[in-house]
């Protein structure tokens, strides 16, 4: 399948990753604010690493984790996206959405601008029929966005994630939305 490079929401370019995002995304990646839900912040050859799963998600699946660029200034914010769920879980196989955003970039909305243009290309370019987020239960903005773009908690949904066995963040909840309730918030 030919990637999706790009995507673009009112504020936002969703686009491929480039070298010069990996300082910013290393210095999110150390920060503990930003990393607050999971089990430890990275270093920068973490984050570069990251940098090239996300590439390589990109090249066999054609979509992924997009970097993030406001279009008002050009800065790089993180990044938000689709990814093939990567461990065993009742819920899986499953295609998942999640974000980052760099701290000075919270509290302004891109989060969810970002995630609804990533609902938009999975059910419509992508043709997906459901997508899956999860995260640590005490991870409230997280939540927020997940119910922000119309996403369900699975009530009966809650694992113990099994790369966390043991660690305080290993219990998580799981949101879901289907192509069908998808299409309803369009008309909400
Ligand atoms: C999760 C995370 C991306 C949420 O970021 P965020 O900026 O709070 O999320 P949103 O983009 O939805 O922004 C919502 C906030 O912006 C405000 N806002 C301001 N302008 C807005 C606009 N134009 N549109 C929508 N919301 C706006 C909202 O009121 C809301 O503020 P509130 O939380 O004080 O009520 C961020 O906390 C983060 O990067 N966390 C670390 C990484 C992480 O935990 N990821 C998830 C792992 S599963």
């Amino acid at each position: 399948m030919t990637p999706i490079m790009q995507l673009e929401s009112a504020r936002l370019l969703l686009r491929q990753w480039q070298d010069k995002d990996l300082p910013k995304f290393a210095e999110m990646c150390a920060d503990p604010r930003v990393m607050r839900y999971f089990p430890q912040t990275l270093s920068r050859l973490e984050s570069a690493a990251v940098i090239g799963r996300v590439r390589g998600h990109f090249a066999e699946n054609g979509y992924g984790l997009w970097a993030l660029e406001r279009k008002d200034n050009g800065q790089f914010i993180g990044f938000t996206g689709l990814g093939e769920v990567g461990f065993d879980a009742p819920f899986t196989p499953a295609t998942e959405i999640g974000w980052r955003l760099a701290y000075e970039h919270w509290g302004l909305g891109f989060a969810s601008e970002a995630a609804w243009t990533c609902l938009r290309c999975a059910f419509g370019q992508l043709g997906m029929e459901e997508v899956v987020a999860f995260t640590a239960q005490a991870n409230l903005p997280s939540e927020k966005v997940m119910q922000a773009i119309g996403m369900v908690r699975d009530l009966e949904g809650d694992f113990d994630h099994p790369n966390l066995p043991g660690h305080e963040l290993q219990r998580h909840m799981l949101y879901r939305i289907t192509r069908e309730q998808w299409q309803q918030t369009l008309h909400e």
